[in-house]
């Protein structure tokens, strides 16, 4: 009896810093477009999400390095302190999170961060669709043209 109880008591331990993988993809739809906006990533995303989870290692602010007080690893594109580097994958950034290899160690992402990153990360997509489609009216700066 004492031994059962022990298991469980062992079991309910393990299953309380191991949560599943977030079964939900990117949708690209933006629920508030002041997200889209700069001042948003800089006032709400950085002190509320990446700041508690991320930019210990995805800082701009960091050498490359592996030990404390460098980016110990973090490939250099992901800097989540900086909105241009912020948002170069938000499916990369999704992906990681989702499936729990994002932070490597430490806090877990609870399911209220989780959805502030979702949100956010819809509306990354959603400015970025609007700025594809500005390419109709464009300058004419083809990339291609020089070949
Ligand atoms: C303890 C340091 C550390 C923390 C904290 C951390 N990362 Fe990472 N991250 C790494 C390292 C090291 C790699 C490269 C190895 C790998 O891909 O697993 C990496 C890789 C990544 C990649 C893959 C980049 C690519 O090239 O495809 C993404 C995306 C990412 N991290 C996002 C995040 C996000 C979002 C957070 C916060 C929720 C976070 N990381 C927290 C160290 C960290």
């Amino acid at each position: 009896m004492l031994r059962l109880s022990l298991v469980f008591l062992l079991s309910l331990g393990l299953s309380s810093c191991d949560s599943p993988p977030i079964d939900r993809e990117l949708t690209g739809v933006c629920d508030d477009p002041s997200m889209m906006d700069v001042e948003y990533f800089d006032e709400v995303m950085v002190g509320d999400f990446f700041d508690v989870h991320c930019t210990v290692c995805h800082s701009r602010d960091l050498p490359v390095g592996q030990g404390v007080g460098t980016r110990r690893g973090a490939p250099q594109s992901f800097s989540y302190n900086v909105h241009d580097g912020a948002i170069i994958s938000p499916e990369d950034t999704w992906d990681r999170v989702a499936d729990r290899t994002m932070p490597p160690m430490g806090r877990e992402v609870s399911d209220e961060e989780a959805d502030l990153l979702f949100n956010w990360l819809n509306c990354v997509l959603a400015a970025e669709q609007l700025d594809g489609d500005d390419d109709d009216s464009a300058t004419g700066d083809d990339d291609d043209s020089g070949r």
